[in-house]
């Protein structure tokens, strides 16, 4: 009982990367390194991490729409005592004058130790990093890449199973234009003994792309219902199809109702199945599931916070700012 409360040492972590900008810069230890950061800074008391980054200036530019993923990097940023500039809505910044993005973050670097940024064109947040001589995370990029809400995925089903490998985790929704699945698909197979199995509607289908990244390193299967796989799954992660990334809405609107998972459609799961979602919902996921065993996803997004404290950290230690 003695330790159980008692504040983490701090432990020398291998983390490799200097930017967040794309999963597939990641290894395995470096996954690992922020789930344990973030596992340390759940047990750290609130007086001792807001030492961590006292005094440094985090920008947080968002050219995209964001509830979850930017309120958990303030809160985070807030919680290790630094401040916070930035802007929620890009039509108050002077891309709406027309500023190249290259200038914007330019500009901010010399004001800020660190960029979060999210943005609507894929590649961003690479170019970003290229042209920043300050940390960037992308806090996603169009429909390329998430890689902070996999790290908080991840750090979610470690929580929940004790472990990743080995377990069976399908993926059902937008797998085309969902950027959360596609950095999910790429982080999972890094582990050992992972069975994945795609469900989307043949419009939505994972891009080959992300598949030929994965293949050989992991077992997936593709589906169009959820029904063939069900009953196999640890895992269901749920998503919302991305209304807003379709060129044609008529298009949309053939697959808008592609799916609702309510507790009809999990019938015949393992009892241990756990839901998750990046969310937000809209109403792919019935409100029936909320109090469910089943339901991880509020669980999930509470994860935001430590893991996203977890990075800030240590890109601290990596980049020494
Ligand atoms: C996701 C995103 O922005 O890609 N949301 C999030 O960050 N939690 C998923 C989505 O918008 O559907």
């Amino acid at each position: 009982m003695a330790g159980f409360l008692a504040e983490p040492k701090t432990k020398k972590i291998a983390f490799s990367l200097s930017d967040v900008v794309s999963i597939s810069d990641f290894s395995r230890a470096d996954i690992e390194a922020v789930i344990e950061k973030a596992s340390e800074m759940e047990r750290l008391s609130s007086a001792k991490k807001a030492a961590l980054l006292r005094g440094k200036t985090v920008a947080s530019l968002f050219f995209e729409p964001s509830t979850r993923t930017r309120l958990s990097f303030e809160t985070a940023i807030q919680n290790l005592g630094a401040s916070v500039i930035g802007f929620a809505d890009a039509d108050v910044s002077s891309t709406k004058k027309g500023e190249t993005l290259s200038d914007t973050i330019r500009i901010v670097s010399l004001y800020a130790d660190i960029i979060v940024m999210r943005h609507y064109i894929e590649g961003a947040a690479r170019l970003a990093s290229e042209v920043s001589n300050k940390p960037i995370i992308n806090a996603g990029d169009g429909a390329n890449q998430h890689p902070t809400q996999t790290l908080l995925d991840l750090y979610t089903i470690k929580k929940a199973f004790g472990r990743i490998d080995g377990l069976t985790i399908g993926l059902l929704g937008d797998l085309k234009y969902g950027r959360t699945v596609h950095s999910l698909a790429m982080a999972l197979s890094l582990f050992e003994h992972m069975k994945l199995a795609f469900i989307s509607p043949e419009m939505l289908a994972m891009p080959e792309y992300i598949k030929d990244s994965i293949r050989g390193k992991v077992r997936f299967s593709e589906h169009t219902e959820l029904s063939e796989v069900i009953a196999e799954l640890d895992v269901l992660y749920v998503t919302r199809i991305q209304k807003e990334r379709f060129p044609d809405p008529v298009d949309y609107e053939k697959v808008k109702k592609a799916y609702v998972i309510d507790k009809d459609a999990i019938k015949g799961a393992k009892p241990e199945l756990k839901i998750m979602h990046p969310l937000p919902r809209v109403n792919e996921l019935s409100f029936e599931l909320d109090s469910t065993k089943h339901a991880l996803y509020f669980e999930q997004a509470k994860n935001g916070v430590p893991v996203r404290e977890a990075l800030l950290v240590l890109l601290k230690d990596v980049r020494k700012w």
